[in-house]
């Protein structure tokens, strides 16, 4: 395992397998009584982060505290950052403040990689702007391994603002190296320039990308990234562009509904797709957890 983990793009599938087998077995830690295990004893993780997140900052929190890590979190908003102090300088801080490995999320594509450049630390990318979440992509991997057995071979369907989006980003990557075909569906203005490159095909339409398809993974529309409007009106948005209840029936019975969240109801995906069966979206978060325990225990262990 590498000392830092920034992105999925440069990942090999076999350091990816090594890290789902070793989440699986964190998985086990977490349906135990006691989610206590000596893992991080005497080593110190911090997360450190710019923007907002509910899911990403708790899972990494409790994954490092049941591997009984000290955890500190340092909210940008709240610290000495509004006082002008560099992200370089916050990451010496932390650092000199005996942090093994500092977890960051920040607005700015490739900031996860200019802290690493300069701290002793590990640092691990929550979130760089529209550039990746490698965490995430691993854990929607887990979910669908543990569903459906294997990644190779499947049909997944991404639909929502890719251009903004990370989140499809990275799991392009990461699904098209473990062998998925992977197919993202959006208006135009909402999908990258040369999105192919990241090793999709791009659907005609929101029933081409949802028929045939062993996973449908839905992303919010990222008001906080976009210049202006991309879409004429939000109902529009939902009839076109969302899983309704009409298009959903275009589903194959066996297909799985994911989304890394936080769910937009009635825009991207309605209630009955995101809280139905076939919803995956909250194993989705328990997944996050085993996944960041497993990477907090390679990065500071080798897994030993
Ligand atoms: N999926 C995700 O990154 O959610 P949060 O923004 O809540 O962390």
């Amino acid at each position: 395992m590498q000392k830092h983990l920034l992105g999925i793009k440069d990942m090999q599938s076999q350091d990816i397998e090594h890290i789902l087998q070793t989440a699986s077995e964190m998985k086990k830690i977490l349906k135990q009584n006691v989610k206590k295990v000596p893992h991080l004893q005497n080593k110190s993780v911090v997360t450190l982060f710019y923007e907002n997140s509910t899911r990403t900052r708790l899972s990494f929190e409790n994954a490092a505290k049941f591997m009984s890590a000290s955890v500190s979190s340092v909210s940008a908003a709240a610290s000495s950052v509004q006082k002008g102090e560099s992200l370089i300088d916050t990451g010496k801080t932390l650092c000199a403040l005996m942090a093994d490995i500092i977890i960051i999320r920040h607005p700015d594509s490739g900031s996860a990689h200019l802290l690493s450049k300069h701290v002793d630390a590990g640092v691990i990318n929550a979130g760089d702007g529209i550039n990746e979440h490698p965490t995430q992509a691993l854990l929607d991997l887990l979910t669908l391994k543990e569903r459906f057995g294997t990644i190779k071979g499947l049909n997944v369907s991404i639909y929502g603002d890719i251009r903004h989006s990370r989140v499809a980003r990275s799991n392009c990557f990461a699904l098209s190296k473990m062998g998925a075909n992977v197919k993202v569906f959006a208006p135009y203005t909402l999908l990258p320039e040369s999105v192919e490159s990241l090793g999709c095909t791009v659907a005609k339409d929101m029933d081409d990308a949802l028929i045939g398809a062993n996973a449908v993974m839905g992303l919010r529309i990222q008001l906080e990234r976009q210049k202006s409007g991309l879409f004429p009106s939000v109902n529009e948005y939902n009839r076109c562009y969302g899983l309704n209840s009409d298009n959903i029936k275009l589903m194959d019975k066996d297909a799985v509904i994911m989304h890394p969240g936080p769910i937009n109801r009635g825009v991207e995906i309605s209630s009955l797709a995101a809280d139905g069966d076939n919803s995956l979206i909250l194993e989705q978060v328990t997944n996050g957890v085993a996944v960041r325990m497993a990477l907090l225990f390679l990065m500071t262990r080798g897994g030993k």
